[in-house]
């Protein structure tokens, strides 16, 4: 009896007729959706969250049939105009414009990649201090140098907002500036059905995501920030993610976006091999826009990888104006380029992920330009090399900024490659208890199950690679300049 009234149930659901322009999915999904609701707090709320979903899912459906993809041929590289060098900017700034200024960091992400459960930017990164602590007293320097009160803005998701707070929560004298806010919850959505994962809002965690950080815009204005910080009088926002701490407050670029008026500016640096997933920016059509890899027809992927066409890349360092902003999003509201992401869940199922990218919100403000600064701007952790790196004697912690030390000949970082035993965080604390002097390091690549002892020096390039089933301990206090070591080793002599 149940089964036929569910059979009849579907058929019913089947035949409900389709708004012109609207497609079955797109109809099945407002469904699924619509069932949600009845058994939540705050509806409102989570209706608004919805339909941003559903605007979202509504163009993955459109792109489906018809994908939008650029006019190779149309896309010229950048003028001077469009991408200033950092060099030409004024010598600083006026401290005034700090009055104006509010820093929002992008801490919705969960340290997945390096195998964490918690949010990455509360792992400790240098000197016993988060990547959250260092933000914090970065603001508290600079509050205090210039007697200013910058606020800071976190941008949490629902799996960061826990551990964001604890952090937080330590800084008893900094937490009047700082405020913390949700990003939205969308559902993951199955790829063979193109139905909703969870089956109701209180489902497992795993069956949702926070869609990428495009959606601080959305956010500013649902929580009301937008206008808070409007009748604060600020007038420039500066957001970065919050895995980079050399995302500082810089006054040059805040002096140049006070004088050139641009709402929008991009901070952009040099490409490395390690950077050719990032976007690049474009002039199309005369106008300046932001170039993603999934906007690349597949054809091309090869030249937009390469550093010789594409020579500099976003770091995710954006300033825009306030105003600007409200007067967008009061318009038509922020429409953003549509990334999907594929992941496989534990059910061992296809799901999608729709997000959105902050950086594509460029092509809405008026003259919106990118600044070419020095990498030192942009100091991402995104694998266990990179926090190998940053742990590392090559940078110190000097008034909460990371600064490459003096004592290093080149102003670029060795190249570090670190194998399978050290894509997780545990894994790497375990084998490298303590961490090697590099500061005449080139280049380290380390592979199996190496150990290092205290007080290692490594040199020039180094490559230690443990057969499988072996160990290699490097003994305390040893020098490896130049070396190449293998196989199954206790090093005891060197
Ligand atoms: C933000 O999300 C967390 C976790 O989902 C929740 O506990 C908290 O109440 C939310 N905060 C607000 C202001 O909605
Ligand atoms: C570390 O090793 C160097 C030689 O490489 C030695 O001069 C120094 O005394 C050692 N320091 C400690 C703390 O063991």
């Amino acid at each position: 009896m149940s089964a036929l009234f569910l059979l009849l149930h579907l058929l019913h659901a089947r035949r409900k007729p389709l708004k012109v322009g609207e497609d079955e999915n797109m109809a099945q999904m407002k469904d699924a959706i619509g069932h949600f609701t009845g058994a939540i707090e705050s509806p409102k709320a989570f209706k608004a969250e919805m339909k941003l979903f559903l605007r979202l899912f509504s163009s993955y459906t459109a792109q489906r049939i018809e994908r939008r993809i650029l006019d190779w041929d149309k896309i010229q590289a950048t003028t001077p105009n469009q991408v200033i060098k950092y060099e030409d900017l004024p010598a600083s700034g006026n401290v005034k414009n700090l009055l104006k200024l509010a820093v929002l960091k992008f801490n919705g992400g969960l340290g997945t990649s390096m195998g964490l459960t918690g949010a990455k930017s509360a792992l400790e990164v240098k000197d016993g201090l988060t990547f959250l602590d260092i933000i914090i007293q970065q603001m508290k320097d600079l509050n205090e140098q210039n007697a200013v009160d910058v606020p800071l803005l976190l941008m949490t998701s629902f799996h960061t907002h826990d551990d964001t707070i604890r952090v937080v929560r330590k800084h008893a004298g900094e937490r009047q500036r700082i405020t913390t806010f949700n990003q939205s919850r969308f559902p993951r959505v199955y790829k063979d059905t193109l139905l909703p994962c969870p089956q109701s809002v209180d489902d497992d965690k795993e069956k949702w995501y926070p869609p990428g950080h495009g959606d601080v815009y959305n956010a500013l204005v649902h929580t009301g920030l937008l206008d808070q910080l409007i009748a604060q009088g600020k007038e420039y926002l500066f957001v970065s993610n919050s895995d980079n701490l050399g995302a500082t407050v810089d006054d040059r670029i805040l002096q140049h976006m006070v004088e050139s008026k641009a709402e929008f500016i991009m901070e952009v640096t040099d490409k490395t091999r390690a950077d050719i997933q990032g976007g690049t920016l474009i002039n199309y059509d005369g106008h300046i826009r932001l170039l993603e890899i999934t906007q690349v027809p597949s054809e091309h992927v090869e030249d937009f990888q390469s550093a010789r066409r594409f020579k500099v890349f976003n770091t995710n360092n954006l300033w825009i104006n306030i105003k600007s902003l409200k007067r967008v999003m009061n318009h038509a509201g922020m429409g953003l380029d549509l990334i999907t992401k594929e992941k496989v869940a534990s059910d061992g199922h296809t799901v999608i992920q729709l997000e959105t990218a902050a950086g594509s919100a460029m092509r809405h403000f008026n003259s919106a330009h990118g600044v070419h600064v020095p990498r030192s701007r942009f100091l991402p952790v995104k694998t266990c090399s990179d926090l190998l790196l940053l742990k590392s004697d090559l940078f110190s912690l000097q008034n909460a900024r990371l600064v490459l030390s003096a004592e290093r000949m080149f102003a670029t970082t060795p190249v570090i490659k670190l194998g399978e035993h050290y894509r997780n965080v545990a894994e790497f604390q375990e084998r490298f208890k303590y961490i090697p002097d590099m500061i005449d390091l080139d280049h380290l690549t380390v592979t199996g199950d190496v150990h290092f002892g205290r007080n290692v020096t490594l040199r020039g390039t180094v490559i230690i690679s443990a057969g499988e089933g072996h160990r290699i301990d490097v003994p305390p206090g040893c020098t490896l300049e130049n070396r190449l070591l293998s196989g199954d080793l206790k090093l005891t002599e060197l």
